[in-house]
């Protein structure tokens, strides 16, 4: 079996980290301490599949201890892991009502926003699933980080990204340079560089939205799916449907082949009239890294995603997202325009 020999994720931090001579170090430290909880995730999901096919995976382990249901494990480890790396004052997740404090002595300098497991109805039919993260730097002064440290714009994060569980482990993020992604070498248990300064192609060649919402969009959003369909072979319609149902994962794939997924605003939940998609755990650090990668995000009234300011931690947002050409066609259609 040919080894990889390329660059590890830790030394692609640490040589960007020497580009930044003001730098102290502690997002890398950050990352570091993301990249070990990613790797012990990771090692959970594959053993869930393999639970599975075994079946194993009633209510304890073969230790006799309990099986957590993995969005709850991928949250545990997180905030464990963080809570004492002394690099955060204070994290969001999606799984917790409130902020988490960190370790009292343990408050650094950055905040962490993270979706601990994406597209968990997944996770019981072995399709991918994911963990998405943002860091700002804090902007409160003292010790324990407040509310106001995470609601930041996305426009102000120092880097985002995600870790994608599939076929292989495969982590992605920017830090303002580019988008980088890195498989996992289970063997060797690091993260290589396979996928350096990911460009999203301009074209769309995939379309990924819940069709079954279709009864609950707008008649613009309506349009631009009747549009989307028509056969126009010059400007690459009809789009090709994916949709897998894990932002994550619909998103990595539009990132690498050039598409676009939108979750607009629809009228299927009056308690969720701006959709289902959270702008802090998922559209606000996937905005950054579709844009670093040459692509766009937006509301489905054409507001840029890294624009927004949060009022609210679980705050949701209208997300088109994807290739530049796609979602400039979507945003013309979703305003009334075309
Ligand atoms: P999560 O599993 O973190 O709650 O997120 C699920 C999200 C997202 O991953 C996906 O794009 C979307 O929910 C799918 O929603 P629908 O089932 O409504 O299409
Ligand atoms: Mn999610
Ligand atoms: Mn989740």
């Amino acid at each position: 079996m040919n080894r990889p020999l390329g660059i590890t994720v830790s030394r692609q931090i640490m040589d960007s980290q020497r580009m930044h001579p003001q730098a102290t170090g502690e997002l890398s430290g950050l990352l570091s301490e993301l990249i070990v909880a990613a790797k012990i995730i990771s090692a959970e999901v594959n053993m869930a599949g393999l639970a599975d096919i075994l079946g194993l995976s009633g209510k304890t382990n073969i230790q006799g201890e309990e099986v957590q249901k993995l969005d709850e494990f991928s949250n545990k480890t997180i905030i464990k892991r963080m809570a004492r790396s002394g690099y955060i004052c204070v994290m969001a997740s999606e799984e917790n009502d409130d902020i988490i404090p960190v370790m009292e002595g343990y408050e650094g300098k950055y905040t962490l926003a993270f979706d601990p497991l994406d597209g968990s109805s997944n996770i019981d039919v072995n399709v991918n699933v994911g963990t998405i993260f943002s860091i700002h730097r804090r902007v409160s002064q003292w010790r324990q980080g407040i509310d106001s440290d995470v609601l930041q714009r996305g426009r102000e994060q120092v880097a985002a990204g995600y870790i994608i569980y599939g076929s292989s482990t495969i982590m992605v993020y920017s830090s303002g340079e580019g988008v980088h992604g890195f498989t996992l070498d289970p063997s060797v248990g690091e993260f290589f560089l396979s996928h350096p300064d990911i460009k999203m192609p301009e074209k769309s060649k995939y379309i990924s939205v819940n069709e079954g919402n279709h009864g609950y969009w707008s008649d613009n959003m309506r349009r631009y799916m009747d549009y989307i369909r028509e056969d126009d072979k010059p400007s690459g319609r009809p789009y090709s449907a994916r949709y897998i149902g894990s932002l994550v994962a619909d998103f990595h794939r539009n990132l690498i082949t050039g598409g676009i997924f939108l979750y607009p605003r629809d009228s299927k939940d009056p308690e969720k009239p701006e959709g289902k998609l959270r702008l802090l755990y998922e559209a606000s650090p996937l905005a950054l890294l579709a844009e670093q990668a040459g692509g766009r995000a937006i509301t489905d009234d054409g507001e840029n995603i890294l624009d927004i300011t949060p009022t609210s931690l679980h705050q949701r947002v209208p997300l088109v997202i994807g290739s530049k050409n796609a979602v400039d066609e979507a945003e013309a259609f979703l305003k009334g325009e075309r």
